[in-house]
């Protein structure tokens, strides 16, 4: 268990075994130590930049150096993170150095962070980036040789002050649910069936108490045959070809004095092999991930509840298992969704939307303000944007607020649009039902998903994030984010719910672990 607290001092004083400290470079190209590095800059004096340039050091963002102190400073290491141009360094910026830095520490117990953290704003980012950029997933690695950092002290001028400390507080409630997320996406598919996983959301739900013992966020858990009441076709034909029956698992955050209402809808596909319409081999590899939308969504539901932010989230994660065996949905089977519209499936290798589609059809009944759906949703839209950047569709003032809260979590994302073509081709190209679920052109299938999605919300504002890129890094980490399963979108939702109850809201129900000094 690794402790963070909030320090005032001099990072040249400081007893830790490792000082980390940023260093930018300036316009003209100079090498320059960040605020909050001051101290440590100063004890080396003239000497500081050309022992950084005869090592190398340009300041580049991910650059890092590490070096013995020699009794320069107290603490025994010192770790050099590269912040980039001075003049254009941001939260995010610092939210990647922080991550940069806590993969780099080495084998040290304790570690002072001097990175920019001089106001409430910058504490977070620091926090946030140094808990998230030290996740590792080690689940089935039989020898555990990392013993990991115990103590983590943030140096900042403001330690004493109560925003800052509360910036700290909510990055550790929000960042446990972070890796949370993660765990989840990369948990191979035979130990997170939708069966597994819906209980594994319930056992989070139990852990989660407030003050009098009772759950925060209440999880309900809907089986195949509460399915089949409901008349979820699109869940149930999904999950129809494997041994692990589908789940639908809802969240509700009830706060008293809810300022709005807002439901999150996310694809829980445990797996997807494409079922008769079979993926490549080489493109099944990773679908265990195909759940990422749902991990979002639901870490973030509760994310909402640990900050007591008063505004009210209905969540609903449909859970399937896209399988192939006798059983399995065929393309030319017809579907009838929850709302009652009928779907001709054509590709069952398009399965997201089906299960999306029963999912946001119920949201949109609800008495909610605006509903938002997470989903690695597809292929093309990574083709478009990459892997680092989500495709974002709705309509404007729901996209508006999305993107805006997305600009302060520092997640990138661009929108794209729903043409008219799309809405019309998902809406008449089916001969023999009301909707059709894939057309087989190639080009703006990201669109035509968006386009299909678009059918089951009626006219509630919507946005929709498809994250089929930045929910998995399938390469080597950068900045805060590690190889496997990212987290993506959780801190954009908790931001959107943020601004929704008008700016950072009170903690109700402190962190354990995080003892501000
Ligand atoms: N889960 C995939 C989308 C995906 C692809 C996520 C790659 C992450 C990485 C989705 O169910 C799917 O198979 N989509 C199709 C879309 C097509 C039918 C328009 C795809 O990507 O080929
Ligand atoms: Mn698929
Ligand atoms: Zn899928």
């Amino acid at each position: 268990m690794t402790t963070y607290t909030l320090r005032k001092g001099s990072p040249a004083k400081t007893r830790a075994e490792l000082v980390v400290i940023g260093v930018a470079r300036t316009s003209k190209g100079d090498l320059e130590a960040c605020p909050g590095a001051e101290d440590v800059a100063g004890a080396y004096g003239r000497k500081f930049k050309p022992l950084l340039s005869a090592m190398g050091f340009r300041g580049d963002p991910g650059e890092v150096l590490r070096m013995p102190t020699g009794g320069t400073i107290a603490a025994g290491q010192v770790l050099v993170v590269g912040m980039g141009a001075r003049d254009a360094l941001t939260h995010e910026g610092v939210r990647r150095a922080a991550g940069v830095a806590a993969r780099n520490i080495g084998n040290v117990a304790s570690v002072s962070l001097a990175l920019p953290a001089h106001d409430a704003e910058h504490v977070r980012a620091v926090a946030e980036g140094f808990l998230a950029g030290g996740y590792s997933f080690r689940r089935y690695k039989s020898r555990s040789d990392e013993a990991g950092v115990a103590a983590v002290s943030i140096l900042s001028d403001a330690a004493r002050r109560q925003d800052a400390i509360t910036a700290l507080e909510e990055a550790h409630a929000v960042g446990a649910l972070v890796s949370r997320a993660r765990d989840w996406v990369n948990t191979p598919p035979n130990d997170l069936t939708p069966e597994l996983f819906a209980d594994a959301v319930e056992a989070l739900g139990k852990e989660l108490t407030g003050r009098s013992h009772k759950p925060k966020v209440q999880v309900e858990v809907l089986g195949v045959e509460e399915l089949q009441e409901l008349g979820c076709g699109g869940i149930l034909g999904v999950g129809q070809g494997s041994a692990n029956g589908p789940r639908l698992v809802k969240l509700t955050w009830l706060p008293a004095e809810a300022r709005a209402s807002v439901a999150f809808v996310g694809k829980g596909i445990t797996y997807d092999s494409g079922g008769l319409t079979i993926k490549p081999g080489s493109s099944m590899a990773t679908m265990k991930y195909d759940m990422g939308g749902a991990a979002a969504v639901i870490a973030a539901t509760f994310a909402i509840a640990e900050l007591g932010l008063p505004v009210a989230v209905t969540t609903y994660a449909p859970m399937a298992e896209n399988m192939v065996s006798g059983s399995s949905m065929r393309p030319g089977d017809v579907l009838t969704m929850y709302d009652g519209q009928t779907v001709e499936v054509t590709n069952t290798d398009a399965e997201g939307r089906l299960i999306l589609a029963d999912a946001l059809a119920i949201a949109a009944v609800g008495d909610h303000d605006a509903v938002i759906d997470v989903a690695t949703l597809t292929g093309p839209c990574i083709v478009a944007l990459g892997e680092k950047v989500a495709g974002l569709f709705g309509d404007d003032e729901t996209t508006d607020a999305i993107a805006a809260a997305a600009e302060s979590s520092g997640e990138m994302l661009w929108r794209l649009p729903i043409p008219d073509e799309s809405r019309e081709a998902v809406r008449t190209e089916s001969k023999i039902a009301d909707l059709l679920q894939h057309n087989w052109v190639r080009w703006g299938s990201a669109l035509f998903a968006a386009a299909f999605l678009a059918e089951f919300v009626g006219d509630k504002p919507w946005a929709h994030l498809d994250i089929a890129g930045p929910a998995y890094n399938g390469g080597a980490p950068w900045g805060h984010v590690p190889s496997g399963g990212t987290g993506y979108a959780i801190s954009t939702l908790v931001a959107y719910a943020a601004a929704l109850a008008g700016g950072p809201a009170e903690v109700v129900a402190p962190a354990e672990d995080v003892a501000p000094a």
